[in-house]
């Protein structure tokens, strides 16, 4: 599924009101996002994170490949962003939270999800902001579960490695620019599914 002329509007007006924390003029390429959900068993999730939904379009990828029974919390600073994913995607499987993803640890409030996907720009967003995301994201990550990052620079990979056991890389040629894709893997084995608290 294409973004619409209207959502690639929405999502450059956002771009205009704050560059430096949506960090794209477009939303990702439905071909890279698939590249990145390929990284990780989506489908076997009890519980998907999406960190800055932006117009929805890994939300909506997400819960192409979920399960009857799972869940996606999906968070998402700019109230406009937020209201306009709530809107073409009403799934009773998904929770959009206006708000930002350094509340996860509050929002899940026990719950851990298997997978974690997100494309929020961390190397431009205000200092220690994507640092403290990170952080709290790998607290909140089921045992062996998995972070899916894109970037458009390789910038983050020493941090990621820092935090995260395994990092996996690939670079998906299917959007413009091309995307710098991160498996990062809770080095724990995983022994839960469906987020059980
Ligand atoms: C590069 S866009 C990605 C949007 C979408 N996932 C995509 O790939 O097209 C980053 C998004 O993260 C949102 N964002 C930035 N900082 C955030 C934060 N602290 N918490 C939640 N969302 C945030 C921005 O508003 C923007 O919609």
């Amino acid at each position: 599924m294409r973004s619409t002329l209207s959502e690639r509007l929405l999502f450059l007006r956002a771009f205009v009101a704050h560059p430096r924390r949506v960090g794209a003029v477009l939303p990702t390429s439905a071909r890279a996002v698939d590249d990145m959900l390929d990284m990780a068993d989506v489908t076997r999730a009890g519980l998907v994170v999406e960190l800055g939904a932006g117009t929805g379009s890994h939300t909506g990828r997400v819960l192409r490949r979920l399960g009857p029974q799972a869940r996606m919390v999906a968070f998402e600073i700019d109230p406009a962003l937020a209201a306009a994913v709530r809107a073409k995607l009403p799934d009773p499987r998904l929770t959009v939270v206006t708000g930002s993803a350094e509340d996860v640890v509050e929002v899940l409030d026990g719950q851990r999800p298997e997978v974690v996907v997100s494309a929020l720009p961390f190397t431009s967003l205000p200092s220690g902001v994507g640092r403290t995301i990170l952080e709290r994201t790998a607290t909140v990550l089921a045992p062996g579960g998995t972070l899916l990052v894109l970037q458009y620079s390789p910038l983050i990979a020493r941090e990621l490695s820092r935090l995260f056991g395994t990092v996996s890389r690939r670079v998906s040629p299917r959007n413009v620019p091309p995307a710098f894709l991160y498996a990062c893997r809770d080095p724990r084995e995983l022994h839960t599914a469906g987020g059980a608290r």
